[in-house]
C-alpha cells in the first residue's frame, strides 16, 4: 500500500509523515518545495490544486485542503482511494469544510472525517505578544477544546492503515479552557507571567477580515462569541481510536514555548 500525505511540510502532516513510518508503510508526499521534503519518502513536488501526478498509484490520501473556500478543487484524481480528511467541526454548518467532506463523499465510499474543533498551533499566532507578557484577542472567556496536532496525526495514521470507511470523528483535546487561561498556561510554558487582554470587537473584524476574508471573520467572531456561554465539547474519540487519552493543552505549551 502506498499512502499520498499532503500537507507534509505542516503541523500535522509532518507527523502523519513519522507515524505511517513508524508502522513501515511506503508513502509518498506532495510538496510544494522539494527542498523541504521530509527524507525517506517519495516525493511528487506540485500544488494540491493538481493532485495528478501525486495520486498515480496510491491507495490512500491524508488530506488537508489549505484555502479558505473550495472553489477549484478537483478530487477526481483521488476517484475510489481512501481518503482521511482533515476537516473542521464547524463543517456541520457547512463552509469551506462542508463544502470539501462534500466533494470527497462524491469520489470514494472509503472515507474517514476527522473533525478537529481547533488545532492547539493556532495560539502560536500569540508567541509575538506572549513574549511581552500580554496576548491581545477577543472573547478571553471563549472556552475551547483545541487539540494536539500529533493527536490529529495519529488518528490518521490510524484510519489510513485501519477500516475506518464512513465514520466521522470529533477530534478534540482532553478539556475546553478559556482563551486567557491558554495564555496563562503559554506564559507557565514560558517561564514569565502572560495576562490576556481584550480586543475591541470592531479591530479584532477587522484584522482577521485581513487574513481570511470578511466571511470567515464574521463566522469566526459568532464562533468564539458563542463559546463563551457553551464551550466547545469534548470528545473520547482521539481515545477510542487512537487508543491513548487526547494530549492535554498543557503539554502542547510546554513542547512549543519552553
Ligand atoms: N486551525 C484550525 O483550528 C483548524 C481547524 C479545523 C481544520 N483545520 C484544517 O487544518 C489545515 C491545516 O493543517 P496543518 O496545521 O497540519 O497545516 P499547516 O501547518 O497550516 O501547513 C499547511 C500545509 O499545507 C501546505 N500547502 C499550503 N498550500 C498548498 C498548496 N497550494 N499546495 C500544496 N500544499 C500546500 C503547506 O505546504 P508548504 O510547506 O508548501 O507551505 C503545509 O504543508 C487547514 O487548512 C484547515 O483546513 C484547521
Amino acid at each position: 500500500m502506498t499512502v499520498l500525505v499532503t500537507g507534509a511540510t505542516g503541523h500535522t502532516g509532518r507527523h502523519v509523515v513519522a507515524g505511517l513510518a513508524a508502522a513501515g508503510v511506503k508513502t509518498r508526499v506532495l510538496v510544494r518545495d522539494r527542498a523541504k521534503a521530509p527524507e525517506g519518502v517519495d516525493v511528487v513536488q506540485g500544488d494540491i490544486t493538481d493532485l495528478a501526478a501525486a495520486a498515480d498509484g496510491i491507495d490512500a490520501v491524508y488530506l488537508l485542503w489549505p484555502f479558505f473556500t473550495a472553489a477549484g478543487i478537483d478530487l477526481e484524481p483521488l476517484r475510489g482511494k481512501k481518503i482521511v480528511y482533515l476537516s473542521a467541526m464547524a463543517a456541520e454548518d457547512g463552509g469551506v469544510w462542508g463544502d470539501v467532506e462534500a466533494a470527497v463523499r462524491r469520489v470514494t465510499d472509503d472515507w474517514t472525517v476527522l473533525r478537529v474543533t481547533g488545532l492547539a498551533t493556532n495560539t502560536l499566532g500569540w508567541a509575538e505578544q506572549a513574549r511581552t507578557g500580554v496576548v491581545r484577542g477577543p472573547y478571553g472567556q471563549a472556552k475551547r477544546s483545541l487539540v494536539h496536532e500529533r493527536d490529529v496525526a495519529d488518528m490518521a495514521v490510524k484510519a489510513l492503515t485501519e477500516d475506518h470507511a464512513r465514520q466521522t470523528y470529533l477530534v478534540t483535546g482532553p478539556e475546553a479552557l478559556t482563551q486567557a487561561e491558554q495564555a496563562r498556561l503559554i506564559g507557565q510554558a514560558l517561564g514569565k507571567p502572560v495576562r490576556w487582554e481584550e480586543q475591541p470587537l470592531d479591530e479584532a473584524k477587522t484584522q482577521l477580515a485581513h487574513h481570511m476574508g470578511e466571511e470567515f471573520a464574521v463566522n469566526a467572531l459568532r464562533h468564539w462569541a458563542s463559546l463563551v456561554e457553551e464551550p466547545e465539547p469534548v470528545s473520547l474519540d482521539v481515545a477510542r481510536v487512537a487508543g491513548h487519552p487526547a494530549r492535554p493543552f498543557e503539554d502542547w505549551a510546554r513542547e512549543h514555548f519552553s
